[in-house]
């Protein structure tokens, strides 16, 4: 096989740190490879030396065999290199096709270059089976378009080596279906693909070749044919992982939230959620499962005190909840691990161990009257950035710094650490490693021994049927019904079924 990249004795430290530790990477000419590792394996930074956005330390990239400097994303560009990132870098204001033509020089008249640019992102649109509206503001999109209309933006600068940074993290099965498909096109025209990812399932369904990344170094490589997940991730943990989960265990007791006739709009102004009732259990944990957009994060809002709802109630036993603040919310003792740590969870340029406070610095036993503790806190967040795992130079690092999975065990250490009556966990995994996983898994499980009532929403449904006593399935801001697992088995086709909105169980 050609290669088309090759990255020899790539060195990358961080004030010291070492985030990637003499590696060898290669990309051959029509191949789709993975890269696998935990949170803060070095993944993204590799990639991101290949895409010119960070400087090695040393090392060096040959592109069809020349040796190339890369210096920024215009270099790797121009040697046929793009990267669709973890975090999305659209202008939401702006249409598709002015996004995609954003930054390109315009040589031509400029209604001239428009209509040839239409018709070159309508080609890519069809050949690669991208739908999007080329018109639509980027606001008015799904997460999913959005990312569509990243791809096309790499697509139309005609680059032979596609890097995609934990696409599937953000999809429906559905999507990453559909992404899949057009990665095959484009690897069926002689391209390559680098897809990072932690889902070891896509990871065997969509490549050819698996590099498997752990601290910093490489830790094997494997043909698809050759291997299997257990492999795959005993190399990338260093252990072999077995999910021991069950959903027994503890005694599910009296009602600990209830909501009563919730209706509430989503920020498009829509009915999200059309008057629903139902109730989290003492010692439960109830999964909500769904596609994404069917009312889920409009819900969670509304329970946390985010987004007022039009109508209804929702009770913390029997203290009123609705219409209090998301402070007073979390002093009550509800406790949430919102979807997006990005934007609601932390705040990035403060240290970890302020973080891991910042609900509650102003309580015993971190303050006394005006006074803050600072020992104190430090003590405590020394002690859950060892308990939970978190990857960080010290508790004193900036939060930015750390890797995607290491800012979620970090809001997740905070909520368990105050032992919540409610919790609600959106998503509580997406993006984390299998270890990571476990670790999670585990923890969700023992609040719930512990007796809290915990509301899981998950797109993950193995997620959802590995931890749930009880499992709801929402379709268009309505409850499609409730599987109740101590008297039922799960049929998984009327499941599917539900979440499709193609079948309805008797009102709840
Ligand atoms: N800009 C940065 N400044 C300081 N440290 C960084 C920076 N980017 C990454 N690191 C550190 O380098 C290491 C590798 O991080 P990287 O983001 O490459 O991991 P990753 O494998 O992509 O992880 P994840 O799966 O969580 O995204 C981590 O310890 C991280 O904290
Ligand atoms: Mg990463």
């Amino acid at each position: 096989m050609e290669k088309i990249i090759e990255m020899r004795n790539i060195r990358k430290t961080f004030l010291g740190n070492v985030a990637n530790n003499n590696i060898n990477f290669v990309i051959y000419k029509g191949e789709i490879v993975s890269l696998l590792g935990e949170n803060g394996a070095g993944k993204t930074t590799l990639m991101k030396i290949l895409y010119g956005m960070y400087t090695k330390d040393s090392g060096e990239i040959y592109v069809n065999g020349r040796k190339v400097e890369i210096n920024s994303p215009k270099d790797a560009i121009a040697l046929g290199i793009g990267m669709v990132h973890q975090h999305f870098t659209l202008v939401r204001t702006l249409t598709v096709l002015e996004n995609v033509i954003l930054g390109l020089p315009s040589p031509k008249g400029f209604e001239l270059d428009l209509e040839s640019a239409r018709k070159k992102l309508q080609e890519i649109i069809k050949k690669y089976k991208l739908v999007v509206d080329p018109d639509a503001k980027i606001w008015q999109l799904s997460v999913g378009e959005r990312q569509r209309v990243e791809i096309i933006k790499a697509l139309y600068r005609d680059i032979n080596v596609l890097i995609l940074d934990e696409p599937t993290a953000v999809l429906t099965p559905q999507e990453v279906e559909e992404l899949f498909a057009t990665l095959r096109i484009f690897k069926n025209e002689g391209k390559s693909v680098v897809f990072i990812s932690h889902k070891l399932e896509e990871v065997m369904e969509i490549s050819d070749r698996i590099v498997i990344l752990r601290n910093g170094v490489v830790t094997g490589e494997r043909k698809k044919e050759e291997t299997n997940e257990r492999e795959l991730a005993r190399l990338m943990v260093g252990k072999e992982v077995i999910e021991a989960l069950r959903k027994e265990g503890g005694t599910v007791g009296a009602p600990v939230l209830k909501v009563e006739g919730i209706k509430a709009l989503n920020d498009k102004g829509i009915l999200a959620l059309k008057g629903i009732n139902f109730e989290v259990r003492k010692g439960e944990i109830l999964g909500v499962a769904g596609v994404a957009g069917n009312g889920q994060k409009e819900l969670e809002d509304v329970i946390c005190g985010v987004r007022n709802p039009l109508e209804g109630h929702i009770y913390l036993k029997d203290k009123e909840v609705t219409g209090k603040s998301p402070k007073e919310i979390v002093n009550m003792g509800i406790g949430r691990i919102p979807e997006d740590r990005m934007e609601s969870g932390l705040i990035l340029d403060i240290p970890v161990y302020e973080n891991l406070v910042i609900e509650f610095y102003d309580k015993p036993p971190f303050s006394k009257g005006m006074l803050i503790n600072y020992a104190e806190i430090k003590r405590f967040a020394e002690k859950l950035v060892k308990e939970y795992r978190v990857k960080t130079s010290s508790i004193y690092a900036i939060t930015r710094t750390l890797s995607g999975g290491n800012l979620q065990k970090l809001i997740l250490a905070r909520v368990l650490s105050q032992n919540p009556e409610f919790l609600i966990a959106s998503q509580p995994t997406r993006g984390l490693d299998v270890g990571a996983m476990e670790y999670i898994h585990q923890k969700l499980l023992e609040a719930k021994t512990k007796g809290a009532a915990i509301m899981l929403i998950s797109e993950d449904l193995n997620e959802i049927l590995h931890l749930s006593d009880r499992i709801m399935v929402m379709y268009e801001g309505e409850i499609m019904g409730i599987i109740d697992r101590s008297k039922e088995d799960v049929d998984i086709e009327e499941l599917g079924l539900m979440m499709a909105g193609a079948k309805r169980r008797v009102a709840l």
